[in-house]
């Protein structure tokens, strides 16, 4: 199979690429990425020399470029997106414009081709799960964010091409994901840097919203077991089962840093912050065989350790990438005015 994998240099495509080129030795991966503020080429430094992947730069919402490689491909597995809730609060056009038309570009050139489409969604599109419940595929969808109300709008829009047009979509809606290489304004390789600079970890609120938290290369087997075995037209959750208070999230980052909870710092909430997400997951689980094999603290310090051991990754972002530097700023700035924010 030719897999087109867009975000192909992001967190989770390119764990995805990784995964594809080591379990499948037959299949060849076509990576596409936009290479904005969240994606580089270093997550595909060992990848780049492999004769099965090929990298071409680009904007999913090119419909030209897509149409230039739609003939050269099987499938598509769409990982770009506008993808961190504080930003889409403070500018909800990039996210329309990534999460709705750049999926809607390659639904069309899916439709066109005959090609399956995978796109990978997000929890957050059930919204707020109260405390006791697990929202199923079939519950309602309620996004409050615009960043989550974009990723439902992808996924509605895929659905629709499957009913208007017959093209063969299938979409996961995965819970938080962690590991190597997220970006550092995530929470916990936020607070993981952070703690790693001695810098305060800006808790929002009171700190025991719920997240429910999975290891990247699990998810990345998920999302192959779904676009390879998923049902036309089919959402899948995927989760793992650890659920977590963020607070206790932070106190086990520091703890395996071997750094003071003094650094904990509680800062003015999220606006419309949901307060818990929570998935059944039964579906992958019996239709397709899906496990996750870590359990909640091997994933943590598998994540933790790796931004311990690779400094200069993060570095790079952190200490000289001024986008990054103007989103802390912007974003940080004055809720932890008097902190001593470094
Ligand atoms: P995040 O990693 O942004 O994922 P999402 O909002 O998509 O679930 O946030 C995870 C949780 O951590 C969420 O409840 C918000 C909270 N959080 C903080 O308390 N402080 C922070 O600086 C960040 C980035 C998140």
């Amino acid at each position: 199979m030719r897999i087109l994998v867009t975000g192909a240099a992001g967190f989770i495509g390119s764990a995805y690429v990784r995964h594809v080129l080591r379990e499948h030795p037959d299949d060849e991966v076509l990576g596409l990425d936009l290479l904005t503020y969240a994606g580089t080429m270093a997550n595909l430094a060992e990848e780049r020399d492999n004769p099965r992947f090929r990298f071409v730069h680009g904007d999913i919402a090119d419909a030209d470029l897509i149409a230039r490689l739609a003939p050269d491909i099987d499938a598509i597995a769409n990982f770009a997106a506008e993808t961190h809730v504080d930003r889409s609060l403070l500018d909800p056009e990039a996210f329309a414009r990534a999460n709705v038309i750049g999926v809607m570009t390659l639904l069309d050139a899916a439709r066109r081709h005959g090609l399956r489409m995978l796109q990978v969604s997000t929890d957050e599109v059930y919204g707020h799960v109260p405390e006791g419940e697990a929202a199923r595929e079939d519950a309602r969808l309620s996004p409050r964010s615009p960043y989550s109300a974009a990723k439902a709008g992808g996924e509605l829009m895929c659905l629709a091409y499957g009913t208007s047009y017959g093209t063969d979509v299938v979409i996961t809606r995965g819970a938080n994901t962690i590991g190597p290489r997220q970006y550092p304004e995530k929470l916990v390789p936020l607070f993981v840097t952070n703690a790693l600079l001695d810098l305060p970890l800006p808790v929002y609120g009171d700190g025991r919203q719920v997240r429910n938290w999975m290891h990247v290369d699990e998810h990345a087997e998920a999302i192959d077991l779904v676009l390879r075995r998923g049902r036309p037209g089919q959402a899948y959750n995927v989760g793992a089962d650890n659920e977590r208070e963020n607070l206790d999230v932070a106190h086990a980052i520091l703890e395996r840093i071997g750094k003071p909870r003094s650094l904990i710092h509680h800062v003015e909430d999220r606006p419309g912050h949901d307060r818990r997400y929570g998935l059944d997951t039964a579906l992958i689980r019996d239709e397709l065989g899906w496990r996750p094999r870590r359990d909640w603290r091997q994933t943590l310090h598998d994540t933790v350790d790796w931004y311990v051991a690779n400094l200069e990754w993060w570095r790079a972002i952190r200490e000289h990438d001024h986008r990054f530097q103007e989103y802390y700023e912007r974003q940080y700035g004055e809720r932890l005015a008097g902190v001593g924010r470094g």
